[in-house]
């Protein structure tokens, strides 16, 4: 069967630990390689990554090209403005199309049903480069950063602070495949999705909704945000208001453990939704989890590919 990557459920917590496990190694054996020199054993190598964009990318789109590099493989970007998708060729004749041409097929796209469309048709393995759902490859390079920076995800206290967006459904979603746990500081009104959180409980993670930013982030090991205003959505100035609190500054993370590690995705709204002390301090990861984008992603190329 084609494995695609959708959602962090397509894969499991065992593959996510073998995805990671892979990452760690890989990455330690390629240190001081120029970038995009291939590994010693070059493993997708001829194999191509078609990525279709029809959002925008900074970091999925390098990180994703440079993977394939690493691998031995190579890709090609794609956007709705200058292929057929964006005069109306269908998700699913594109899917047979691109099957025949790549190997692997990589999708960034405003409505989550698109991309599980495009699995449905494709007869390659399918990523998910970020829907208004979800974002499981960042949440996979995250995770890698964590453990770099010596934190064992079982038991690990992770606090959101913000909107409840893509990134946090990801996040949730790992919370049940990993064991660990989840304090989303939201205002009322700007919740993440209710399934991602109630399989997470299911899963056995301790995954709670508050409102007090302070209790959040009350003792967390993790701290993480994203932008109060996600590709696709509407500038809202209620929004922003409601947000406010939410934002990360040194007063708020002085309630996290001392050694608590900050992490975004980026990019990032300076002194929005985090201060520049903050992002820019001595407990904040984000240039780690930005370059682990591509160590992560390696390895969820491997797995689609059924390597791990
Ligand atoms: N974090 C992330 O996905 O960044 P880009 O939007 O730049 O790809
Ligand atoms: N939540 C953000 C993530 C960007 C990488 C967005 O969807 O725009």
């Amino acid at each position: 069967m084609t494995r695609h990557l959708i959602n962090l459920a397509d894969a499991g917590g065992d593959a996510i630990a073998a995805m990671l496990n892979d990452a760690i190694d890989r990455k330690a054996a390629r240190a001081g390689f120029p970038k995009g020199k291939a590994d010693a054993d070059a493993p997708l190598a001829g194999r191509v990554l078609a990525m279709v964009f029809e959002k925008n990318s900074t970091r999925t789109r390098v990180s994703f090209d440079v993977a394939m590099r690493q691998l031995g493989g190579s890709a090609l970007t794609l956007d709705s403005g200058t292929t057929q998708l964006g005069r109306g060729e269908t998700i699913a004749d594109t899917a047979r199309v691109l099957s025949r041409m790549a190997d692997v097929i990589m999708l960034r796209t405003d409505d989550h049903a698109k991309v599980e469309e495009l699995a449905r048709h494709a007869t390659v393995p399918v990523i998910n480069g970020l829907t208004d759902l979800s974002h499981p490859c960042q949440i996979m390079a995250d995770l890698l950063t964590v453990i770099e920076h010596g934190k064992a995800l079982p038991g690990l206290e992770v606090a959101w602070l913000g909107d409840g967006n893509n990134v946090l459904n990801s996040i949730v979603e790992a919370a049940g495949l990993m064991k660990f746990n989840v304090r989303i500081g939201v205002p009322e009104g700007y919740e993440s999705d209710a399934g991602f959180i109630a399989n997470a409980q299911a899963g056995g993670a301790n995954v709670r909704v508050v409102r007090d930013p302070a209790e959040a982030i009350r003792g967390a090991d993790v701290v993480v945000t994203d932008t109060w205003i996600s590709m696709g959505q509407a500038h809202a100035d209620a929004k922003l208001a409601a947000m406010a609190p939410y934002q990360v500054n040194d007063a708020l993370m002085a309630h996290a453990k001392p050694d608590a590690l900050f992490l975004h995705c980026l990019p990032v709204h300076r002194g929005e939704e985090v201060t520049d002390a903050v992002i820019d301090g001595p407990r904040s990861v984000v240039w780690d989890e930005a370059e682990n984008r591509i160590h992560a992603q390696k390895s969820v190329l491997r797995w689609v590919f059924g390597q791990l």
